[in-house]
């Protein structure tokens, strides 16, 4: 049997996890290069819980400088067998305002100037990716968000663009067009790399504006997002709280099988 622990990414405005209780820095060093900051683990509830900054102490990092692999990676040093990615995001839909959650279960990868995978160059592997989020743990997120009575909507398409400048109008317009639901600047590569470290992985992708597409509201400023993710903060720690709470203590298997992805996907002949 395989312990759960319960990983979570908290971006802008996320920098702690108030609830998490015997917090301590671990010390953990990867061939990826330097975690965002020092993962801190504790644990709600009793269960073991793992809190990575994305954007480290400060917000010093955005989201090109980001070393992705490596805060995956200290991730699954630390034992996280499914991690929730808490953004905050841009809204492309009239219904999805600002305060709402979205539980994506769907990317388009837009960025380009990020290292995406741990394989390549002597080791080649190619994970699926038509399911980036585990079905389960949205099931999870969906009933504690009821249990919490906070606004959410199940299912949506999340754009990560390269940032760090916002999407210009025609680009807003153009995302609608193709059907997304939001966006934000840092979903991937993390969701891939989550799949190649066989973990599973949820987005909890937080409302804050309404990009720049919407007449009748103010196009987005970095403090019109912080001023919505200080008021939803605690909306989140409440939500993390309860979804620990009720968090199968032996990992449940994936059904899309998220943990077992690299079973089918190493391509590289093993060395005779
Ligand atoms: N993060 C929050 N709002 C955003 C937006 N409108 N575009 C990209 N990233 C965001």
């Amino acid at each position: 049997m395989t312990q759960s622990v319960l990983g979570i990414i908290g971006g802008s405005g996320v920098y702690d996890l108030p609830g998490l209780t015997n917090p301590q820095e671990l010390a953990i060093e990867s061939p990826w290069g330097e975690p965002s900051a020092p993962p801190v683990r504790g644990e709600i509830d009793g269960l073991p819980v793992v809190f990575l900054a994305r954007h480290g102490k400060g917000h010093r990092l955005g989201p090109t400088d980001i070393n992705y692999r490596a805060n995956i990676d200290a991730m699954k040093r630390a034992g996280v067998t499914d991690l929730i990615s808490v953004s905050a995001c841009g809204s492309f839909r009239e219904e999805l305002s600002p305060g709402t959650f979205v539980l994506v279960d769907q990317f388009i990868d837009r960025t380009f100037a990020r290292a995406k995978s741990f394989f390549g160059a002597g080791c080649v592997a190619h994970v699926a990716m038509a399911d980036p989020v585990s079905p389960g743990l949205v099931d999870r997120l969906e009933a504690a968000a009821q249990a919490e009575s906070i606004s959410y909507k199940r299912g949506g398409t999340y754009l990560v663009m390269e940032g760090p400048q916002f999407s210009t109008r025609a680009e807003s317009e153009l995302y609608r067009t193709w059907g997304c639901d939001v966006i934000g600047m840092t979903n991937m590569p993390e969701a891939k790399l989550a799949r190649e470290a066989e973990i599973c992985y949820a987005t909890v992708a937080m409302v804050t504006d309404y990009d720049c597409w919407h007449d009748e509201h103010r196009d987005v400023d970095i403090t019109d997002i912080l001023r919505v993710v200080r008021e939803n903060a605690s909306k989140a720690a409440r939500l993390i709280a309860c979804l620990a709470r009720d968090f199968p203590r032996e990992h449940p298997a994936c059904p899309l099988g998220s943990d077992r992805a690299l079973d089918h996907a190493l391509i590289t002949a093993p060395e005779a």
